[in-house]
């Protein structure tokens, strides 16, 4: 016992996954490389391995999720993890317990890794100073979803062979996306020319200082993009009026038929779910085989999040 208790305390400090910004483009292309190597697994009829035999993840996830919380649970079962997701509405939070009482209460047990997702930029940060696990973030506030940007990266490359050259564009409500941020540092890492489309009052004032092209018209922003990432109306993150109506919004910004000509003539759609057909999207469109990567965006996550476990979870 006491030998482990030793081992335990000489212990590395853990690697965390809190944002492509603290991500090197080296860290990026091997996550990226290796989890080619998950979607064969995924597509195979055993998918199971036990590369994380032995191991515990937990799963916060303080917002709603459907895709991240699921794609973590499954990528974390099969990799062999011992996978618990905390069910929010049932835990001490509701009787007033903070994050930081939840995460040292949690801690107590030993996992080796957490998946966070929570409605404050920094919850994810603040967390990992708190326990001696690797923390990973699964979208913070309006700051970083790190795994979306990697999985829409992965599956950029799957369809056009490379990231480097394409010009990409990423259409919406930029200001709360955190979508769109994690994209647009990674995109940019990887030798893309990003434009960012929006409406004035859903573009963040600073934008020009991230590398990207700011526009405010669709066809402009669109012309010669290779992707069109569209982005969901974050209404939970608004308070006050950014819109006339959403019926405007569609009109001015919502990808049609007809917007698409002004991008390339082969361009793709990404979508990082969930989508608002009719708003930010028309729904045939969204779910055209031909131009539409949404549901592969949602099969290579998977791969995604168990590379992502794989190089966090020691
Ligand atoms: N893209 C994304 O984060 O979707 P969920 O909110 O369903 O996890």
């Amino acid at each position: 016992m006491a030998g482990k208790k030793n081992n335990t305390a000489i212990k590395n400090s853990p690697k965390h996954l809190l944002g492509i910004q603290n991500l090197s483009i080296i860290e990026a292309k091997e996550i990226l490389e290796e989890a080619k190597e998950f979607i064969k697994l995924n597509r195979s009829d055993s998918k199971k391995l036990d590369i994380l035999r032995g191991k515990t993840q937990i799963n916060l996830f303080f917002e709603p999720s459907t895709r991240t919380q699921s794609s973590f649970d499954l990528a974390g079962k099969r990799l062999g993890a011992d996978v618990m997701t905390m069910n929010m509405d049932n835990s001490a939070l509701k009787k007033g317990e903070t994050l930081i009482d939840t995460a040292m209460t949690l801690n107590a047990m030993h996992p080796d890794l957490i998946v966070i997702r929570h409605q404050d930029s920094g919850a994810p940060n603040l967390l990992s100073q708190k326990v001696n696990c690797a923390v990973i973030n699964a979208g913070d506030g309006r700051r970083e979803h790190p795994t979306q940007a990697l999985l829409d990266a992965l599956t950029i490359i799957n369809r056009k062979g490379k990231i480097e050259g394409l010009k990409i564009a990423i259409c919406g409500d930029i200001l709360h996306s955190r979508v769109a941020r994690s994209n647009i540092y990674l995109m940019n890492m990887l030798g893309a020319e990003v434009n960012v489309i929006a409406p004035k009052t859903l573009m963040p004032k600073s934008i020009d200082r991230m590398g990207v092209k700011p526009f405010t018209d669709m066809k402009k922003g669109l012309d010669g993009c290779d992707i069109v990432m569209m982005l969901r109306l974050q209404n939970e993150r608004m308070q006050g009026s950014f819109l006339p109506s959403k019926r405007e919004y569609y009109e001015f910004y919502g990808l049609t038929p007809e917007k698409l000509k002004f991008a390339s003539k082969d361009a793709l759609i990404m979508h990082p779910g969930p989508m608002n057909r009719g708003v930010e999207i028309d729904t045939k469109l969204a779910d055209d085989i031909n131009v539409s990567l949404v549901k592969e965006q949602v099969e290579l996550g998977v791969a995604v999040r168990m590379a992502c476990l794989k190089r966090y979870c020691k």
